[in-house]
């Protein structure tokens, strides 16, 4: 062990692939989420528990950039932020950018009475998570998943979900977000996808942090 360390020690100055990434959020079912991902492929997450503020804008990626450029001048340290939307069609992808004002006000009851005599009822789901570095400057990785929203809320035994969770079911199951385990959700959720885009990247070559 201690012969490693030393071998260590006298490559100071080398390449050191470093495996973990802070994850700036308040919100603990997204970090769970993010961690169960990128941990099963070796990249530890670690909790800030901060977002920079949101900005209004009509575009969740400016509100993650934002959101990143700020946690980033705050800490100094290399971080990915998330933000998330629900565009329904029927609303011209309303509520969309403006998601976390509608969930904290009318919540998933006021969606569906908006939506009680909706046929259209299709919805998608978008995810952008902004990495900013010393390094890279901001990075931008995307993840979308198309599905609908249902007539009642449905939610699992497990309790498991969040948000709006329990009225999206995606169009590849016959379950919503809710009545899914973490994994299920995981296989191919909005924010599942925008992960692996970056974890693709991450694990590329074009990334090196030098130490
Ligand atoms: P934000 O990304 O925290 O701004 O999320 C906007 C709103 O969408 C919040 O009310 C969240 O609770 C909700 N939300 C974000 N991601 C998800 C998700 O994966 N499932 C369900 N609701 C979500």
């Amino acid at each position: 062990m201690l012969k490693n360390v030393n071998n260590c020690s006298s490559n100071a100055g080398a390449y050191v692939n470093v495996r973990n990434v802070l994850f700036a959020t308040g919100n603990f079912h997204k970090f769970n989420e993010v961690r169960s991902i990128l941990s099963s492929i070796g990249i530890a997450v670690g909790m800030l528990r901060m977002k920079g503020k949101e900005i209004q804008s009509d575009n969740i990626m400016e509100i993650a950039e934002n959101c990143a450029l700020e946690a980033f001048n705050q800490c100094r340290i290399p971080l990915i932020v998330e933000d998330a939307g629900l565009f329904i069609d029927a609303f011209e992808g309303f509520p969309g950018p403006y998601s976390a004002y509608v969930y904290k006000t009318i919540q998933n009851r006021g969606i569906l009475k908006l939506m009680e005599n909706l046929q259209n009822r299709k919805a998608t789901f978008c995810s952008a998570i902004v990495y900013c570095s010393q390094e890279t400057g901001v990075l931008f990785f995307e993840g979308k998943v198309e599905g609908e929203i249902t007539f009642t809320e449905r939610k699992g035994d497990n309790n498991s979900g969040f948000g709006f969770d329990p009225i999206f079911q995606p169009f590849y199951s016959e379950k919503t977000f809710a009545e899914m385990t973490l994994e299920e959700k995981n296989y191919s959720s909005h924010r599942a996808k925008a992960v692996n885009e970056f974890a693709k990247w991450y694990n590329s070559d074009n990334r090196h942090d030098i130490f």
